[in-house]
């Protein structure tokens, strides 16, 4: 399938089509996002994803220049799944230099954004462009970046967007590693060590289900457990599902979420728990 380049060609293409269903993506696509791709047939006429690695929410030290990137495969693997890939440079993203942003909630300064300042601010910036030369009725993100979907949840809603947004959930591999663009950077003893962040969610979704309500415990015994067998921890925060804030003792709609190294490859995933 040929990609689609600049915005003047997406929109040309799209002006005929009834309903649209937009899956955004940075390419060097795995199952997890073929998995959103295939659910967007479920929600709309015409399936658009676009493949896009974004300048704007990488830091100076980050991996913006080592990004896999696999467009022929991509559109392989979209191939009677997509209606349509946009695939734009840069320079046709940016023509100009972007000097108006999205200014995410302060959230966005903490968990993920505390390690990568000015990173929600610049995906959020992006994916309103998106959604702007897109215009779909529905888009889909994964619960893999739960709080990037939170961000762009309250962009939506707090900026008024017609559209509505469906949270596809983590596609994992066998042992239970969340897929990601990021894995294949691992080393194969560190794959092989990989599942474990998984598995320190696990516990803590399992005590918390079972009456145990010491949430400071339970993370820090997942981070001690994590730095012993040799993981740079970020963090391991238990939140409110809703809101993302730290939860009270009433609260049961929770996801548990962590962030950590292992050699050069960072690591993210989470687990929804509700507790009786
Ligand atoms: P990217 O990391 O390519 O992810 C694209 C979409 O795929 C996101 O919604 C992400 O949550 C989802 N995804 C990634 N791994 C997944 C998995 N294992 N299971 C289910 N879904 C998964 O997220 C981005 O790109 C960018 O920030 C973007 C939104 C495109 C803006 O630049």
């Amino acid at each position: 399938m040929q990609p689609l380049n600049s915005v003047s060609a997406l929109r040309e293409f799209l002006a005929v089509k009834a309903s649209i269903v937009f899956v955004p993506t940075m390419g060097n696509l795995h199952e997890g996002h073929i998995d959103l791709v295939r659910q967007a047939r479920n929600h709309g006429e015409c399936v658009v994803v676009s493949i896009f690695v974004n300048p704007l929410q990488f830091g100076p030290a980050e991996d913006f220049d080592k990004y896999p990137r696999t467009l022929a495969e991509d559109c392989k693997k979209l191939q009677g799944l997509a209606d349509a890939v946009f695939a734009p440079s840069v320079n046709e993203m940016y023509p100009q230099q972007q000097t108006i942003y999205i200014e995410p909630p302060t959230i966005a300064n903490e968990l993920c954004g505390e390690v990568r300042p000015g990173h929600f601010r610049g995906m959020a910036t992006v994916v309103l462009k998106l959604l702007n030369i897109v215009q779909p009725q529905v888009v889909i993100f994964g619960k893999k970046d739960y709080q990037q979907l939170y961000i762009i949840r309250q962009m939506v809603t707090q900026m008024n967007l017609p559209i509505r947004i469906i949270g596809g959930v983590t596609v994992r591999a066998k042992d239970g590693l969340a897929l990601s663009s990021r894995n294949q950077y691992l080393t194969e003893t560190e794959r092989a060590e990989a599942p474990f962040l998984y598995q320190v969610l696990t516990k803590i979704s399992q005590c918390l289900q079972n009456g145990e309500r010491d949430m400071f415990k339970l993370e820090h015994d997942a981070k001690t457990a994590l730095a012993q067998r040799g993981w740079q921890v970020e963090y391991v925060s238990t939140r409110n599902r809703l809101t993302l804030a730290e939860p009270d003792s009433e609260d049961r709609e929770l996801v548990v979420l962590a962030a950590a190294r292992l050699g050069v490859t960072r690591l993210i995933d989470n687990m929804e728990i509700d507790i009786g």
